[in-house]
């Protein structure tokens, strides 16, 4: 029996050592004893910070996305380095809204006012929960959130690489499929954009001379765009998570490329129009892709920390 023993615990390093990206084990219940209001905290700090502005809610989502598609799930988003090399500092993250990172500080600063649960919460599982937050308490669904994930120690600006609003359908699936991600998870999760607001410079270059986007739809970013410098990503209902982002894409009025072109391309095509005419499925299919996204890149006890301040590794 001895040896038995001895033979497994030798196959379990060999397997650690052999898939350092072996998905760490993530669950919903994971700070059910460490922290058991931390799901009630959040969802009320998250709840304050919406009241508080508009633009709360869409940009923690975002800042999800663009969390868990460069270095993981591992708040690496958050970190201000003092040498200015990190990832919020990248071109592509420039556009975040400071909203997004204050709902998360402040998420975490109500977790932490918990005795119980000072300094036992990751940063990233703050995330994962906030993001949920914002999509649920905009109308959207409600779903439970793995957890359980540590915050990494590195941001870089180098390290970020995301998707470009003129990508194609290939490029979409190519860079989703580097983060595990099927084309039909790529589409449920643009339909993120139902929410928050992109700014003019990210799509004028299609006003008129696009002809997947719709000629009354031009003209009316022509004027948006003429006024203020954003515009709303789904016009029809800006604050609510809804499917209307599939309907306006139906009609040629989706905002980014990248949004129209999951129409314009046929293999993506019955999907928007799935999406548009049942909510149900998009709602199920939007939950199972954010949980998908949520496992990229996990950090473990081994390879990351429970940061104090999201700002900064410990
Ligand atoms: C498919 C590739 C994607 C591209 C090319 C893309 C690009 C963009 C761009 C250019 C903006 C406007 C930023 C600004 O001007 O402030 C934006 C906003 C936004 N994106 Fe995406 N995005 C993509 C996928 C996603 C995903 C997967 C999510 C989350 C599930 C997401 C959530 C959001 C939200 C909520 C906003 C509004 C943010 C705000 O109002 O501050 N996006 N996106
Ligand atoms: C999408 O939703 C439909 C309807 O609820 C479901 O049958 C299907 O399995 C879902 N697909 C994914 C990839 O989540």
């Amino acid at each position: 029996m001895a040896h038995l023993r001895l033979w497994s615990s030798f196959l379990a390093v060999v397997v650690m050592l052999l898939s350092p990206l072996a998905a760490a084990q993530l669950r919903t219940g994971y700070y059910a004893s460490i922290c058991p209001k931390l799901e009630a905290i959040v969802r009320s700090s998250v709840k304050q910070s919406m009241a508080q502005s508009p633009i709360a809610g869409p940009a923690a989502l975002r800042l999800f996305f663009h969390d868990c598609a460069v270095r993981g799930c591992d708040a690496s988003i958050m970190i201000v380095n003092s040498n200015s090399d990190d990832e919020w500092r990248n071109p592509d993250d420039q556009s975040l809204k400071p909203e997004g990172f204050q709902t998360i500080l402040a998420a975490k600063a109500a977790v932490d006012n918990d005795p119980q649960c000072r300094y036992k919460v990751s940063c990233a599982d703050i995330l994962a929960l906030a993001a949920r937050e914002a999509v649920s308490q905009s109308g959207g669904p409600y779903y439970q959130v793995e957890l359980g994930r540590y915050d990494g120690r590195i941001s870089t600006k180098s390290s970020v690489v995301l998707p470009h609003v003129d990508f194609n359908l290939d490029q979409l699936n190519a860079f989703f499929s580097g983060l595990g991600l099927s084309q039909t998870d790529m589409i449920a999760l643009s339909g993120g954009h139902t929410l928050g607001a992109a700014d003019c410079t990210f799509f004028q270059s299609r006003i008129g001379t696009d002809p997947s986007m719709d000629s009354g739809f031009a003209t009316q970013l022509r004027s948006t765009c003429a006024r203020q410098s954003f515009a709303l990503l789904d016009a029809a209902t800006p604050g609510g998570f809804d499917n209307s982002y599939f309907k306006n894409l139906q009609g040629g009025r989706g905002l980014l490329g990248s949004d129209q072109v999951l129409y314009t391309d046929q293999r993506s095509r019955g999907t928007v129009n799935y999406y548009a005419s049942n909510q149900d499925a998009f709602f199920n299919n939007f939950t199972n892709a954010m949980t998908k996204l949520g496992r990229v890149g996990v950090k473990t006890a081994a390879n990351g920390e429970i940061r104090r301040d999201c700002r900064t590794p410990n």
